[in-house]
């Protein structure tokens, strides 16, 4: 038990790790750009203290003697990638990757362990065979308009890489999509797709999903935190992704809506318009499996869908920090 650092930790992913590692007596620091009350005052069961996520400050003292860093930090990929989003995309991974890493490297007392995002995402478009962290390979595909999405996640990784941190192991998050009951993730999305009875198909229904449950998460970044021997990139993510179309079969079944119209490509294309999203959030075939996890031991708690799904069907939503 320590003091955890939490960086952009006030997101859909803090706010799991924050109930997650609360009972478990942490002392847990979420630093946030804009705050609502002072900075370092305890807002449930953190403190949060106010950082720009690029420029070294003040906040950067809570580093010094902490038991673990995790960097959560990211303008959200929900959004059209207009040249300006593109920047703040790329920027606020990026920067706040370098200046934690400047944190550390200053620190006299540097954490023992850094844990940084990283995405799924950054392996190419695959139908043909699961991504493994040694097997897997990395590359953008421009027909599912991946490109910019796999610089992203390079960038990120190597700003990692290249932060000199001798005394501080770090990992590579290389997360999928989190299903969780709380508002603001795909699962709220996609739950409230199918009860409108959209929950078919989408485009040719074969391109994988990668996932993993909000406990498996948690669960895997305490794995991580407390096994010593392992850092560089991990693959996060449940060892059996899907086709989007049995995974929309898979929610019908659980919500108890027989029927989901499918959307074709163009539809999503106008659909993702509309929005402001964009379609490679759908398309891209993301068959990432976690080999390092699996070869270290974790063992998953929901590994298949249909009870990760039953379980998050049946769960009131985290009430928000
Ligand atoms: N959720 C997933 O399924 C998933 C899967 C794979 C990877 N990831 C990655 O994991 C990280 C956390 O995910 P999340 O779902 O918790 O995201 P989130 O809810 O969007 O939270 C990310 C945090 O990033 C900060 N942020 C937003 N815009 C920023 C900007 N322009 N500059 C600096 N900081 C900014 C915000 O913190 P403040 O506004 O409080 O400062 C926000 O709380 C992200 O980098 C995401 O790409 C997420």
């Amino acid at each position: 038990m320590g003091k955890l650092i939490l960086a952009g930790g006030g997101g859909f992913l803090g706010k799991l790790l924050v109930a997650h590692f609360g009972p478990l007596g942490h002392e847990l620091v979420i630093l946030k750009r804009t705050l609502s009350a002072p900075s370092g005052v305890r807002q449930g069961p953190a403190r949060v203290v106010q950082w720009d996520a690029k420029n070294l400050g003040a906040w950067a003292r809570e580093i010094d003697g902490a038991a673990a860093v995790i960097g959560l930090s990211g303008r959200s990929v929900d959004c059209r990638y207009s040249e300006h989003n593109r920047l703040l995309i790329l920027g606020s991974r990026v920067d706040s990757t370098r200046v934690l890493g400047e944190a550390i490297a200053r620190s006299s007392n540097p954490p023992p362990v850094w844990l940084n995002s990283s995405t799924a995402t950054i392996y190419r478009h695959a139908l043909d065979r699961p991504m493994d962290e040694t097997t897997g390979e990395i590359g953008g595909t421009p027909e599912v308009n991946d490109v910019f999405s796999v610089e992203v996640a390079r960038a990120w990784e190597k700003t990692l890489e290249e932060a000199y941190t001798p005394a501080t192991r770090k990992v590579a998050l290389r997360t999928a999509m989190v299903f969780g009951a709380a508002e603001g993730g795909v699962f709220q999305v996609l739950r409230r797709l199918v009860r409108m009875g959209l929950g078919g198909k989408m485009a040719s229904g074969q391109q994988f999903v990668s996932w993993i449950h909000e406990d498996d998460f948690c669960r895997s970044i305490e794995w991580l935190l407390n096994h010593s021997d392992l850092s560089g990139p991990v693959n996060v993510t449940s060892p059996n992704p899907v086709p989007n179309a049995e995974m929309m079969k898979v929610f019908r079944k659980v919500a108890g809506v027989p029927i989901g119209l499918p959307a074709s490509r163009w539809m999503l294309e106008l659909g993702a318009f509309f929005l402001r999203t964009e379609t490679e959030l759908i398309l891209k075939s993301r068959r990432v499996v976690p080999g390092r996890l699996l070869a270290s031991g974790f063992q998953f708690r929901y590994p298949l869908m249909k009870e990760a799904l039953e379980q998050l069907f049946a769960q009131p939503p985290l009430l928000a920090l």
